[in-house]
């Protein structure tokens, strides 16, 4: 793990302006500095930088953050990774503390894995460009295949000699260990695994070879015609796809992604200077490489071959993408074609006029195709009518289904309002599921809040006879909850923005908050606000406070969104309570007036668990009977008039404090 001293220090040293510098072409504008967002397409400039702050935001897309931030986003990096980048831009030397020793080490056993298929690459690439049979085979062929100089080394392709070894004594040579090449399987029991093929080197986001796809230069039928790496702990198949590296900025500016099949289709489309494609390797497309191209875009073409047997059931596992909820086009080549040959035949203008007018709809897409299978078999229009109702039922978004829904109905000759009520029922059936799993969830967890929350004045102490009351059923309750969830993002917003400024000469305003509520803070029940407060605590006991910058370069994504938007969006007032209360203000709080602020978060707090402990109680005096437990049904009527009394009390400060 990378020291949280070393965090601190990449943290003070680097700058918001510089990092995003890098990116984006940034001019000054007044105080921020303004320029065209990397992650959506824009023509008028709403990325905004603001030094002071050491924060972005695009106010198009909403999205930005710190330095950190910003970097994960734009390419795609872990946490630890971008620390690494700032690190290394601002010469600052890494120390590491925790688990040194076996992270070290794991870290170390990957370094090796990517260095040695770094050096299988260099191997490759030399071996095509500085040996006789390299030239008059490898690079022979993929010119004879029309691939230009530049994005063959783009690409880094090489070529396997057919000896069997020279791989290997290389690599023995370097240095490197033979379980580890092994492993990785450029080299396969004591003999080169890649013969006499034209190597393809696979790598991850970040740009690092993780595997390779050789193939075969003359068509065989013994020899398979793509062989590839093992599938060990840096490479998996099914997660990833093939070109990403170079097609990720490309794809988020176009917002598509378009997706072929093979190693070849992705390189000639780039070639002819359409870059935002990704192969798939030749299999199905699995639900990590659609989370992968969803990071990016959320808009896919689907290219397949013309003559492609298994256009079929490839559609068939589509419905995952529409889970998604993922748009997805798909494009059927003429009779013969891939995506390679096609646009090496017609010329890139042409390919993508091509692409434009043949693009459809997948659901649509779909259908014609099983009408015209079907034709006018009555149960094979019936099947096929189902496929489509299952398809549409996976699409999340209502509007989107209703729109199918309607085009479908027109095309398939059937009534809306059949295929509504197929629909419909399919999808209350999907949703009832999962719904049901997440109220049991929220239950659970809404009682164990209440269950937990140690408020002072409820006292046990007398109680003899309670078993029988278990706390109230909270589910039908969720307003309250949103109301709950409302007062601790105040709460939290405060600590975030201000928790570390002077509330009086001896008191920050977060060493206020915890005087103040400290008691009931484990009572918080949504994240990540619960998971800021009792960080925060934390720093308090320790007697430490937390700034801003602290929360926006978060570990923890959810805690860097939130405060990005605490810090970016003007604040604005419940209107539940606005109403509830007869506040008559709406202005955004500013910066200057944080000491109000945080004294009236802090009361709308206070009311707000009071008025549950109110209802709380209410609720058991209902459910005893007099008759039977007089002295307990005594004791919660003055727990009641107690609260009511608190509650009097902070609703009359609230109106009287507000300005
Ligand atoms: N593939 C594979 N193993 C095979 C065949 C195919 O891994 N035996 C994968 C490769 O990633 C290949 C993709 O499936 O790129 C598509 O296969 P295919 O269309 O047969 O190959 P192309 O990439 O079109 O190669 P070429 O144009 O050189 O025939
Ligand atoms: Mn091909």
């Amino acid at each position: 793990m990378i020291s949280q001293k070393t965090i601190a220090q990449i943290f003070e040293t680097a700058k918001i302006e510089e990092v995003v510098g890098d990116f984006v072409n940034l001019k000054r504008r007044g105080v921020n500095m303004i320029g065209l967002c990397p992650f959506h397409d824009e023509k008028t400039p709403s990325f905004t930088v603001s030094p002071t702050k050491n924060i972005c935001k695009c106010f198009g897309c909403g999205k930005g953050g710190s330095p950190v931030n910003f970097l994960m986003e734009v390419d795609n990096l872990t946490y630890p990774e971008a620390l690494r980048v700032l690190a290394g831009k601002y010469g600052i030397e890494i120390e590491e503390d925790g688990n040194p020793d076996k992270s070290k080490e794991q870290r170390q056993h990957q370094e090796s894995l990517y260095l040695i298929n770094q050096f299988t690459k260099d191997f490759f690439i030399d071996q095509m460009n500085n040996t006789d049979i390299g030239k008059s085979v490898g690079l022979h062929y993929f010119k004879d295949r029309g691939f230009r100089e530049e994005i063959i080394e783009r690409f880094g392709l090489g070529y396997a000699p057919s000896d069997g070894k020279s791989l290997m004594h290389g690599l023995d040579k370097a240095g490197y260990e033979k379980t580890f090449y092994e492993k990785l399987g450029v080299v396969k029991n004591g003999r080169d695994f890649f013969r006499g093929r034209v190597m393809f080197p696979i790598h991850n986001l970040t740009g690092k070879c993780i595997g390779f796809g050789g193939r075969i230069l003359k068509a065989n039928k013994k020899a398979p015609k793509y062989v590839n790496s093992s599938e060990a702990e840096i490479y998996n198949k099914s997660k990833v796809l093939y070109g990403m590296y170079f097609a990720k900025n490309e794809i988020r500016k176009k917002d598509e992604c378009i997706l072929v099949e093979g190693y070849t289709d992705t390189i000639s489309l780039h070639q002819a200077g359409i870059e935002n494609v990704v192969a798939s390797s030749g299999t199905s497309l699995t639900i990590e490489q659609i989370r992968l191209i969803k990071r990016f875009t959320p808009n896919i073409k689907i290219l397949y071959d013309g003559d492609a047997a298994g256009v079929k059931a490839a559609l068939r596992g589509l419905d995952l993408v529409l889970e998604q909820d993922l748009n997805v086009k798909v494009v059927l080549l003429p009779e013969g074609e891939d995506p390679d040959s096609y646009a090496q035949s017609i010329g890139t203008e042409a390919f993508v006029k091509y692409l434009d007018e043949k693009a459809t709809d997948f659901i649509l897409f779909k259908m014609k195709l099983l009408m015209e299978e079907a034709k006018d078999d009555p149960v094979k229009r019936s099947d096929l009518i189902k496929d489509i109702v299952n398809s549409i039922s996976k699409i999340p978004d209502p509007i989107k289904r209703s729109v199918y829904i309607r085009e479908c109905a027109r095309q398939l000759d059937v009534g809306e309002k059949v295929l509504i009520n197929a629909v419909n029922k399919n999808v209350v059936g999907n949703i009832q599921s999962r719904q049901r799993q997440q109220e049991i969830n929220e239950r659970r967890a809404n009682r164990n809040a209440f269950d937990e929350a140690g408020f002072p004045i409820e006292d046990h102490s007398n109680d003899t006879s309670d078993d029988e009351f278990g706390p109230p059923d909270a589910h039908s309750d969720s307003k309250e909850f949103q109301t709950i969830g409302f007062q601790e993002k105040d709460i939290a917003r405060i600590l975030v923005n201000f928790g570390d400024r002077e509330f009086n000469e001896d008191k920050t305003i977060a060493q206020f908050i915890f005087a103040n509520i400290g008691e009931i803070l484990d009572t918080f029940e949504t994240e990540p606000y619960k998971a800021i407060v009792q960080e925060y605590l934390e720093a308090v006991k320790n007697k430490k406070s937390l700034s801003p910058q602290h929360f926006l370069n978060h570990q923890d994504q959810k805690i860097r969104d939130v405060a990005l938007n605490f810090n970016t969006s003007p604040y604005e007032y419940s209107p539940g309570w606005l109403k509830r209360f007869n506040i008559t203000t709406s202005q955004p709080v500013p910066d200057e007036n944080f000491i109000n602020d945080t004294t009236q978060a802090l009361m709308r707090f206070k009311l707000e668990k009071v008025k549950e402990l109110c209802e709380q109680n209410n609720d058991r005096i209902k459910a005893i009977s007099m008759k039977d437990h007089p002295e307990t049904v005594k004791r919660y009527l003055q727990v009641q008039m107690k609260l009511n009394g608190m509650r009097k009390e902070i609703t009359d400060q609230l109106n009287t404090v507000v300005p």
